[in-house]
């Protein structure tokens, strides 16, 4: 069967012979022009007019008050978490089924990662399993939850939406809510994605977005914090700008910051790359289509877009029996040029992390064994 799926590949990438990507970036003339005007403008590092113009698209099309552009969606993850107030120490609710940059940005603040299951359907942080750890493992105060054992502080929440799918939302804020845990979303993979017709990213008090080659649209590197509360975005901004005075000539400084802020050129790239991203998203959901309806047709299990979302279709899933039968897919199609890849080793699988204290995770194990990631790049979407 392995050999119908590449043929379909081939198909929709009308590609009969040459390796096809996981995911490959689309751009051209556009973004060669705004990157130019960027380099005309001699604006090419963190100040200029295209990081303010890119953080206002990215505001304007999640329906967020406030974005701040910054290196990578890892920086802005860290900053996020620090902004909300996650202090050495603290514990923070997460997913073990996620990129590593989660789990690292909550060990940046000096935090420890909690790990709980996610939902089969939507891949993502199950509300269910969060309220179940949480009155097992911890108790109201005034101040919020507190891990019943050690004592410490469990500060915030960070859900992800995975491969682009929406967790959700509606349940996991509830239980932020009644636990007093700051809600910050990993939204590094969703740009684009809705629950219930609101983006993802703006349903917690901050949320974060990535820009990586490999995403739905790129500035080379890149992240973005999205936030409606005024105050957190201008902490952002400073903290990812060396935590500098303003001031015309002096340099002054007074704390620790960090050199997070998105460089113009990158910038320049990503708002080309906001023109493009509805012909990107129909786009990939085309390709979404086809896959659906070939795995209908042959009794294969293609990851949907669970009910009331509408997802961004980063990567496309396919879910096989086990582990054995994912593997041996995985290098039949692999041997034949159409490049497939297993999702990420879970966290409480790696050594930095299996220590962490967590629930039961019967869903993520079953998950990484199972899933594997299909080409899912966009057909070219019409723009120069
Ligand atoms: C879930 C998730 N979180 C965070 C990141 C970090 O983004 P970046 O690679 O831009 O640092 C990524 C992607 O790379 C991701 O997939």
């Amino acid at each position: 069967m392995s050999e119908a799926f590449v043929r379909l590949v081939r198909e929709i990438y009308a590609e009969p012979r040459a390796p096809i990507p996981l995911h490959a970036p689309v751009m051209g003339a556009l973004e060669k022009a705004r990157v130019g005007e960027a380099i005309d403008s001699t604006f090419v590092s963190s100040v200029g007019t295209f990081v303010t113009g890119f953080e206002q698209a990215i505001a304007r099309f999640t329906g967020a008050k406030y974005a701040v552009a910054t290196v990578n969606g890892t920086a802005a993850l860290h900053i996020a978490l620090l902004v909300a107030g996650v202090e050495p120490g603290d514990l923070v609710i997460t997913q073990s089924l996620s990129f590593i940059a989660t789990c690292n940005a909550i060990h940046y603040c000096g935090a420890e990662p909690v790990f709980v299951d996610v939902d089969e359907e939507t891949l993502g942080l199950s509300p269910d399993a969060l309220r179940a750890w949480l009155e097992v493992h911890a108790e109201r105060r005034s101040s919020g939850g507190v891990d019943r054992a050690s004592g410490r502080r469990i500060r915030a929440c960070v859900p992800m939406h995975t491969l682009g799918h929406p967790a959700r939302m509606d349940a996991i804020t509830q239980v932020c809510a009644d636990w007093g845990l700051i809600l910050i979303e990993d939204a590094a993979e969703s740009l684009g994605s809705y629950y219930n017709n609101q983006h993802t990213g703006t349903f917690g008090l901050l949320g974060v977005f990535s820009f990586n080659g490999n995403k739905v649209i790129t500035t080379g590197g890149g992240g973005m914090i999205v936030t409606d509360d005024e105050a957190l975005a201008r902490r952002a901004r400073y903290l990812t700008t060396t935590a500098k005075k303003p001031h015309s000539w002096a340099f002054e400084h007074d704390e620790v910051g960090f050199n997070y802020r998105m460089p113009n050129l990158n910038a320049a790239f990503g708002v080309a790359q906001m023109e493009r991203l509805p012909g990107l998203i129909a786009s990939k959901r085309v390709v979404a289509e086809r896959y659906a309806e070939w795995c209908r047709a042959n009794g294969w299990h293609f990851v949907r877009e669970p009910e009331g979302t509408r997802s961004n279709y980063w990567l496309n899933a396919l879910r096989l029996p086990d582990a054995e039968a994912r593997d041996a897919f995985l290098d039949a199609t692999n041997h034949a040029g159409v490049m497939t890849r297993p999702l990420w080793a879970p966290m409480h699988r790696l050594p930095m992390y299996a220590d962490c204290p967590c629930g039961p995770l019967a869903v993520t194990e079953r998950l990484a064994d199972s899933l594997v990631n299909i080409p899912s790049s966009a057909l070219d979407n019409g723009l120069a």
